[in-house]
């Protein structure tokens, strides 16, 4: 069955008449051609297809985008520019935050967010604890960060980068 879905993609209002079965990820990347989203193991173990929605990381792989009409969802493409890299894509190029680079597109997504998350927008399942914790400590950084997994075991590198963003 097809079925149309307006989404707000880094900033550009798309239209899409997509299959109703049709994942967020492959809307992205097969719909809209912003293949910088990756498709790891499509069934939410991995982050490499983490974007952002309404302000939140979701894995678009395990979610339908007829199930998003509306929304606001931004990718690797919608964070910066080759001449204007947001912040994070600049300090994962500084510290060396990959390796072969494929789960880098979720990686930054994912920590654009989580950092955004600690700044106030928390979700309502995250303690009052960790949000009030004006830094991160080594290990809430991995747990916050286990969702989006490096095969390359680049996780020091990604560390760093994130710590410096943070501040
Ligand atoms: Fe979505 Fe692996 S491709 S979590």
């Amino acid at each position: 069955t097809l079925a149309k879905v307006s989404l707000q993609v880094n900033g550009q209002r798309r239209e899409l008449e997509v299959d109703t079965r049709t994942s967020l990820l492959d809307a992205l990347r097969e719909h809209l051609h912003l293949t910088g989203t990756k498709k790891g193991c499509d069934q939410g173990q991995c982050g490499a297809c983490t974007v952002i929605v309404d302000g939140r990381r979701i894995n678009s792989c395990l979610t339908l985008a007829v199930m998003h009409e509306g929304a606001s969802v931004t990718t690797i493409e919608g964070l910066g520019t080759p001449d204007k890299l947001h912040p994070m894509q600049a300090a994962f190029v500084k510290h060396d935050g990959y390796q072969c680079g494929y789960c880098t597109p979720g990686q930054i997504c994912s920590a654009v967010a989580m950092l955004d998350e600690l700044k106030g927008g928390m979700p309502s399942h995250v303690s009052a604890d960790l949000a009030a914790a004006p830094q991160l400590t080594p290990a809430e950084l991995r747990e916050r960060m286990s969702g989006n997994i490096c095969r390359c075991g680049a996780y020091s590198n990604i560390a760093d980068a994130i710590v410096e963003v943070a501040g």
